[in-house]
Order: C-alpha cells, then structure tokens, then sequence
C-alpha cells in the first residue's frame, strides 16, 4: 500500500490527513484480517519549489529537506499513521531505481528529443514551471492567474499568459529556447485503454474521465526532463538535464519498498514483480492524470507489476470552503495536535470517507457533535456504565442468554468488513452505531445500576455487564482500524489484546476486568476555538488560500429587479416537477455545438440519463465530471440535433459565461428527491 509522497516543501495539514488516514485505516483493516500487507511512503524531495525555498532560506536543500523529513514523521506518528518504511525520493535507492527504469524506457524506444520555448527567470537564471508565472489570462482577461489555467477554467500554456510576471523574483521573464526529452506516451495507448477501462483497477468516474479527456485523442508526449540547474537526479545520459521531479516522485513507492526490503532481509522482486503481491496506491484526485497514465505507463515498460487498485478521493473543505489560513481552517498537523485528541479526526474522516472521489467537508460544530455523540455518547458509555460493577472481578463462565445480541454483532462482520474493504468508512461506521445503539438499549433495560445494592443479584449484575462489555469489545473489534489507541485502552481494560477480527466473533468469558480507566474525553468547544485562533495566526510557507471576497454578494439585489418574481404557484404545482440530486459522470464537448455540453447524469441505481446543457461557455467539461447537481427528472425528452436530451441540470444566471450550477450540500446523494 501506499499514500500519495508529500511534497517536502510544506508541513501535513488536515487536507493531507485525509489522505493518510484513509490509508492508514485501510492498511490497519488488512492486518487485522490476517493479509501480509505493507504500507510505504516517502517525502518528496525534488523540484524548484525545493531549490528556490532552499536559497531563500539560504541553506542547501538537503538541510531543508532533511529538516521537513523529521517534522513529517513527526507528525504522522502524532495522528497513529504507521508506515512499514518512510523514506525519501532523494535516496541511492531511488536513484539507482531511476537509472533502471529509463533505461528500459529508452530500450523501448519511447524517448525522443525536442526543442521547447520556455519562460526563464533573467534574475534567478532558471526556467520557470507553470505556478511559478503569473499573468491575464489569454481568453477571458482575468488578471493575476497562475500559468496554466484561470479561475474561470480556461486553460492554457504559460507562454500564452499576457503580461507574465515571476513570481520568484517579480521580473518579466524572457521566451528561452531548450531540448528537453519527451516520452511518447502514444505508443502505450492501447494498453493504457485497456488498463484504465477493463473496471478493475479504477473508480468508475475516473475511468470515465480518463476517457472523455485523454484517451479519445492521441496521447501528448510527456516532458520529462528539466535543464540545470535543478534539484533532482540528473540523467545519466543527458548531462546538464535532470529528471523532472514527477518521473522520480512515484519511482519512489519502489525505493521505499527497497529501503524496507533491505532493512528486513528481503527480496524486492516480491513486492514489485510478483503477480501473487498487490499494489494498492491512496492518491488526491488532483494528481490523478500522473498516477492513472504516466506510471503505469512506466511499469508496464520497466516490467513491474501494475497497481491492483488506484483509489482516489476527494478534497478536504472545512465548514463548506476551501481551506483558508484567514478563517483559520488551514490547520496544521501539528496544529490540530497542540489542542485536540487525533482519535477524534481519525473518527471524523473515516464517518465522512465514502468510495467515491467526492471532496468531504469537516464542518467544525458537526465534528463536536459527532464525536460527542457517537464516540463518547454510545461507545465509551457502553463500557463506563458496566465495567465499574465488575471492576476487579471476572467475567461470567458462560455467556449469558442477551437477546441474540451477540450474535447480531456477529453477523454484522462481514458486512462491515465488505464496506471497509471497498473503502466505504462511512457505511462502516453507521453499520457500528448501530450495534451501539442497541448495546445502550439493553444497558437501558437491565438498569445494571439499580441491581448492584441487591448482594443476592449479584450473578445477574456480572450477567449484564459480561454482555455489555462483549458488545463493547466486538464494536471495539470493528473500530480498531479507525481507532487504535481506543482498541489499545480497551486492550488494558480487558487484559485480553484484540489482535485480528476474528476477535469479534466469540464472547470472552471467565476474564478478568480491571479498574475502568477513562477513555475519551467530550470535545472541549474552547479547544477546537483555540485551535483554529493558533492556525489564524500561524506564520506558514504554504500558499494561503485567498480569503473569500465578500464584493460577489453585493449585486443579488439587481438580479431580483431584472427578473422578478413568477406568478404565485401551489405546492402541488411545485411537486409535479420531479427534482432529483444526480452525479455527473461524463461531460463532453459537443462537435458543431457553441453552447452545449453533453452530459451523462447518473440518479443512482444504474439510471441515467444524457442531458445536453447550455453551460460550454462557463464550464469546462473536466471540471464536471464527478459533481453533484439538481436535476428535472421528469422532464419530457427532447430530440435535438445532437442527440436526445432527457432532463435539465438546474443553473442560475443570465447565460454565457454567467451560468451557475446549482450543487447540494455534502451529504446529498444520487436519486434524492428535492423538495
Ligand atoms: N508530491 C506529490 C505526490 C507525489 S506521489 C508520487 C503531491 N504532494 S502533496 O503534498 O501536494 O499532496 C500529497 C497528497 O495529499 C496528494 O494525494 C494530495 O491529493 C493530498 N492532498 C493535499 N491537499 C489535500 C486536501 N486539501 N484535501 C485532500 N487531500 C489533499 O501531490
């Protein structure tokens, strides 16, 4: 298994813990079922970003990097992630790795050499990567856009930008000629169709995407080399060039592995090239294009095994918006540790993470709410109100009659197990609550409490607690992927260490129980404020996301005169139009057509419905792809002379460019009625 590399020139912050949480929890679910699995990551340690930080701070970059290392480990292990190898692409592993892999790249006759135009820095004397410059957009004029695509979702090269700036010195950089070598992706495209479309190894939305934006024309050459001076390895057979950092980074999940193999006497031809091994990579959806085309690409061609699965997810937004340092919602690892238990974000995500790429939303009272009542309210409470009255004491010698309620639990597994396994937490942790729900339904009907002065009552008392705290101990057994430390509290409690799954399938008996220690505390309001305070004011290196500006809201009143209000209507005609919430699952340019984009719409449940929409002018169609939005469901099908349009997506706005889709909340889910 692996996560996604974190780039060395930033601290983890909560978007990222998504990331290694999920991972994290998944690793930890495959342990605890018994499979051989290993988790490898690494720091990214290449690139500009790296080189310019490192000369700012006027230090060398294996200082920086070195430095960022510590601080990442730190930080993962404060959250409970545990990596069988952390390592860093700045390694001899890694190097050799490179050296092996382009060669066979090279034998493959997949590289070739061109002549590219490239902005160059005069006063730095570098050649500048795209979010480095900055500039007006070439097609709609929008000012101070990075290089290579705009707010509005134009898309472009850097060298198309008008009046380019630097963002690294401030000067206006020049057009430079250089060769840079390039591998002919194009010559991988049948089986690149194959892999990304045989259902196997990607979600479906990203399938889709990869289709209806890569693989339905020729595949670009990728370029892969990046002239000195630049941070990185430098290909032996180019001097002067070096590796662009994207062809090292996912090399790296190899060398990690090679770290670990050597660490522990074993061979790396087992992990990597073995066809009984799977390889499982955790990414953002954001750097799919890489991971999905590009290093598959190089695994087939180096003769590596192929990843087994690619499960993408989403972006992290806290209170419904970007991350913002302004608000204090651009929290750091390290942050969030300084105020707050990582049980609780590792709780927070897993009931939020869902197998689909949607972005997820950590709504701050919510998240109070949530860990107050679900972990604290029904979890811990099980084990509070029984484990006192038998502290010090054994179990009962046989397990008592419960309602069945153990075995419920029993059958539960595996279906609990199916949702982990298909990285759906958030079904996983419902199906949990539930049991909880029903172990504090019989603590609230045997009353333990009330028997505990009654001495001749005293074998039904230890009855009733040796049921509720085997509940407590099998919902623990499902919780252990998510919730370690509770599993290791549960662990001292019980004297008995859980240490697979199977642990949920039979009752301890005859145990003993030692004094109940306190196990999770309720969420402190107080904290969680001082904790987004801290972010507030935190000096970071990481681009602050702009603050939202409040200007967009002051001309709602001038829509309202341009359009006033419709006749009145009645609810019953207001139900007659069948609103549904549906997912966009592909949208495509339509040839010969100015406004409309074709949209595929799925309402859950296998129906879905082709949708032209007139949103080409405000939308770009990848951006589409994977969103909710409203959608007339009943609508009478119209034929139109691209196709047949079954529905309408809802948009506000006057049209053109100024069309808004409408998109629910977090939460909403295909085929949901809107009422
Ligand atoms: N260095 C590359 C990955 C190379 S893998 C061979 C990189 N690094 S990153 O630090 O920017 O991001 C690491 C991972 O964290 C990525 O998968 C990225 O998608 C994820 N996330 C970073 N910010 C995130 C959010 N705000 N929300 C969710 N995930 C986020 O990309």
């Amino acid at each position: 298994m692996t996560a996604a590399l974190p780039y060395a020139n930033g601290h983890i912050h909560i978007g990222h813990l998504v990331e290694y949480l999920q991972t994290d929890i998944w690793v930890r679910f495959q342990k605890l079922r018994g499979h051989e699995c290993r988790f490898f990551c690494a720091d990214d340690t290449h690139g500009t970003a790296i080189m310019i930080r490192a000369k700012k701070e006027n230090r060398s970059e294996e200082a920086l990097i070195t430095e960022m290392k510590e601080a990442h480990v730190g930080d993962f292990a404060g959250f409970g992630i545990e990596f069988d190898n952390y390592g860093s692409t700045n390694s001899d592993e890694n190097k050799e790795l490179c050296g092996e892999i382009w060669q066979s790249i090279r034998d493959a006759g997949l590289v070739k050499e061109k002549e590219i135009e490239q902005l160059f820095d005069p006063e730095e004397g570098i050649f500048l990567a795209d979010r480095f410059v900055r500039g007006t957009c070439p097609h709609c004029q929008l000012e101070n856009q990075p290089g290579d695509n705009c707010d509005n979702g134009h898309t472009y090269t850097p060298t198309e930008l008008i009046n380019p700036v630097s963002t690294v010195s401030g000067a206006t950089p020049e057009l430079r000629k250089a060769t840079h070598l390039f591998i002919e992706l194009e010559q991988l495209h049948e089986f690149l169709n194959e892999w990304t479309q045989s259902g196997e190894h990607l979600q479906s939305e990203i399938a889709n995407y990869l289709k209806g934006h890569f693989l339905g024309d020729e595949l670009r050459d990728w370029d892969i080399s990046r002239p000195a001076p630049y941070f990185g390895f430098e290909i032996p057979d180019a001097p002067g060039n070096y590796w662009y950092v994207w062809f090292d980074a996912p090399i790296g999940y190899i060398a990690s592995t090679w770290e670990w193999c050597k660490k522990n006497g074993q061979n790396l031809d087992d992990w990597w090239k073995n066809p009984e091994t799977e390889i499982h990579h955790f990414i953002g959806k954001d750097i799919t294009y890489f991971h999905t085309l590009f290093w598959p690409g190089m695994l087939k061609t180096a003769g590596y095994s192929l990843p087994e699965k690619i499960h993408i997810h989403g972006f992290l937004n806290v209170d419904g918006e970007k991350m913002s340092k302004s608000k204090g919602t651009f929290i750091q690892a390290s942050t969030y540790l300084n105020h707050l238990d990582p049980s609780f974000l590792r709780y927070y995500f897993a009931s939020k993470l869902g197998p689909k790429v949607d972005d997820i939303d950590l709504n701050l009272d919510d998240f109070q709410q949530k860990i107050n009542s679900d972990l604290v309210g029904k979890v811990v409470n099980i084990a509070s109100r029984c484990a006192k009255f038998v502290a010090n004491q054994n179990l009962s010698e046989t397990y008592p009659v419960d309602d069945g309620l153990f075995q419920q639990g029993t059958a539960a597994g595996e279906t609990i197990a199916k949702f982990y396994e298909d990285c759906n937490y958030s079904a996983a942790m419902r199906e949990i609550m539930l049991l909880a729900d029903r172990a504090n339904q019989y603590i609230e009907g045997k009353e333990p409490w009330a028997l505990r002065k009654d001495p001749e009552r005293a074998d039904e008392l230890r009855d009733i607690c040796t049921v509720g705290i085997n509940l407590f101990r099998q919902i623990i057994v499902y919780l252990t992927p998510v919730l370690p430390e509770l599993t290791a509290k549960t662990d001292a409690l019980l004297t008995e260490p859980i240490t697979s799954w199977d642990d949920s399938q039979t009752p301890l008996t005859g145990t003993p129980v030692n004094k109940f220690q306190h196990m999770l505390q309720r969420i402190d309001p107080q904290k969680v404020a001082a904790m987004t305070d801290e972010a507030q004011s935190e000096q970071t290196t990481e681009e602050a996301v702009p603050a939202l500006d409040l200007s967009q809201w002051n001309d709602g009143s001038k829509a309202l005169e341009a359009e006033p209000l419709a006749e009145e209507c009645t609810i019953d005609d207001f139900v007659k139009v069948d609103l549904r919430i549906a997912r966009i699952v592909e949208a495509n340019h339509v040839p010969d057509a100015n406004k409309l984009l074709q949209l595929t719409l799925s309402l859950g449940g296998g129906v879905t419905k082709n949708v032209f929409a007139g949103i080409k002018k405000a939308y770009e169609p990848e951006a589409l792809v994977g969103k909710l939005v409203v959608c007339v469901a009943n609508l009478k099908p119209r034929q139109m002379k691209f196709g047949l349009s079954e529905g309408m997506v809802c948009a506000s706005g006057p049209g053109g460019a100024d069309v808004f889709l409408l998109s629910p909340d977090d939460g909403a889910v295909p085929g949901q009625r809107v009422h």
